[in-house]
């Protein structure tokens, strides 16, 4: 298959570099059938049958962009386009033509495609033992090859597209498995392999560890699980002496029942899926080894385990000390993400003395009412921080809207028995999460993403499928790319 991209526009002839395919869509376009509007494809089989020269492609597909001016979302949808596109035929070669635009750099132009054609084609299909759905087969296709005029930018860009479509792909990978085929102890292997094929320092620490260090909040969360809890450390040094270190924090809870305050039954096999902050920490620490960022340490934390009723779960009622010393009434086992969060967060701020930290967590089911699935929700005690992501956000298409924190909120968690409670008074319940979080930063710039809405059923497009999303993955990526 080959592919080509044409923009729309008011004039009656289609806009496409190319003469021969523009006299091939010349008739679909005077037709009216195809413009070139965005998301609009048309597939031609151009050599009639009995003639097949083995020298032409057997398929021609041109994609619409738009009238707009072509932006690197435009261009990353346009990938996930041609990438469905593939799938549901028999593809099992294609040359992608990389248009070229005036309002996008060359290394943009193919890095975005590259995403998107990478991020498109994802599939999981481990558990899968029969390919009789027509609707759902196995992808065919084995290369993609990209043509675009001149190489050394071009490989640049196709290099960063790469990188960061694998780790969306990789955090996807771990989202999809179950939660019994997916524990802290899995999140343990993997750090093992990054650290192995990186040079990161790891540290795990266990159980035991963590009733020496005083965490109470994730032995609490455990305290139901047959599953043993882990506390994943991953380091990586730039080498440079005067390099600002960013912790990535991401809640890894493999997989949430609600413990005693039991979740409802209907949807909770989507609770799998609670661990996708964590698994988007550990993907971007893949982008960390690849690339070895110049200007930044980067110390990645994910508290994992599972949350589970049982005889010696955690009540409602009772009160746990964290790392940091506060004390926490749990009125609701429900609320464990932020309990396992404050042991990290804090753990990590004495540990790591880091410059900014950024958590990722599948946190409260009220971001889904404020933001649905479309936006993260961003909750920070810094301006700066927060700039810095709404801008990596709106470059990897994955956009956030700030809410906000303050003294009014933090009232809300006040406690009669301990120091806080660990949820909040009727209200903002995105918020008091995002305030109980800060109890355990003290002054370190700090930004807090919840993902709850975004992880999965993410608004939809055409470069990410059903299921997982790998949401964060490249928004942390474009943040340390960016760092300054
Ligand atoms: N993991 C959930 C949040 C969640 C809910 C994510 C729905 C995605 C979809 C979290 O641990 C949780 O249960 N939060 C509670 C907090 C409440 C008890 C204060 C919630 O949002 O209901
Ligand atoms: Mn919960
Ligand atoms: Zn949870």
């Amino acid at each position: 298959m080959i592919v080509h991209f044409v923009r729309q526009n008011e004039k009656k002839e289609p806009t496409c570099a190319d003469d021969t395919i523009r006299n091939l869509i010349q008739p679909a376009f005077e037709a009216g059938d195809f413009l070139g509007k965005e998301g609009q494809t048309i597939l031609f089989y151009p050599e009639p049958s009995g003639t097949k020269t083995q020298k032409g492609p057997k398929r021609v597909l041109i994609v619409g962009l738009g009238k707009d001016k072509p932006s690197r979302e435009i261009l990353r949808k346009a990938g996930g386009t041609v990438a469905s596109t593939a799938a549901k035929t028999k593809t099992t070669t294609m040359l992608v033509v990389v248009p070229e635009t005036e309002e996008l750099k060359k290394s943009e132009m193919v890095e975005c495609m590259t995403e998107g054609l990478l991020l498109g084609t994802y599939q999981f299909r481990k558990y899968k033992t029969t390919n009789e759905d027509q609707n759902d087969t196995p992808s065919t296709l084995e290369k993609i090859e990209l043509s675009v005029a001149g190489t050394s930018s071009a490989r640049h860009g196709l290099k960063l597209g790469q990188v960061a479509a694998e780790a969306g792909c990789k955090a996807r990978d771990m989202a999809n498995e179950p939660g019994s085929a997916w524990t802290p102890t899995h999140f343990a292997k993997y750090s093992l392999e990054l650290s192995k094929q990186y040079g990161f320092r790891r540290k795990v620490l266990s159980l035991n560890n963590m009733k020496k260090m005083g965490m109470g909040g994730i032995i609490g969360v455990n305290q139901g699980s047959a599953e043993p809890p882990k506390m994943i450390i991953l380091e990586y040094k730039t080498g440079r002496k005067k390099a600002p270190t960013l912790l990535l924090v991401g809640k890894g809870l493999t997989f949430d029942s609600g413990g005693i305050s039991l979740k409802p039954g209907s949807g909770m096999q989507d609770m799998k899926y609670d661990m996708c902050g964590g698994a988007a920490v550990l993907a971007a620490m893949q982008m960390v080894g690849e690339e070895k960022p110049k200007r930044v340490n980067i110390v990645a934390i994910v508290p994992a385990t599972d949350n589970m009723p049982g005889p010696h779960a955690l009540k409602p009622g009772d009160i746990i000390t964290h790392y940091n010393g506060k004390t926490v009434e749990v009125i609701n086992t429900d609320a464990e993400g932020r309990l396992i969060l404050a042991d990290a967060l804090s753990y990590g701020v004495d540990t790591f003395k880091p410059d900014a930290i950024v958590d990722l967590a599948t946190l409260t089911g009220a971001v889904i009412i404020g933001l649905g699935h479309h936006r993260t929700g961003l909750l920070s005690n810094n301006d700066k921080l927060s700039e810095k992501i709404l801008a990596a956000g709106e470059r990897s298409g994955e956009p956030l809207w700030r809410l906000p924190l303050g003294p009014e909120y933090t009232k809300q968690l006040k406690s009669e028995i301990a120091d806080i409670k660990n949820v909040g008074s009727k209200g903002a319940g995105t918020i008091t999460a995002g305030a109980f979080l800060q109890e355990f930063v003290g002054e370190t710039p700090w930004a807090h993403l919840d993902i709850a809405g975004t992880a999965w059923k993410y608004t939809e497009k055409s470069y990410i499928p059903k299921g997982p999303s790998g949401v964060g993955v490249r928004t942390l990526i474009e943040l340390i790319r960016a760092w300054r």
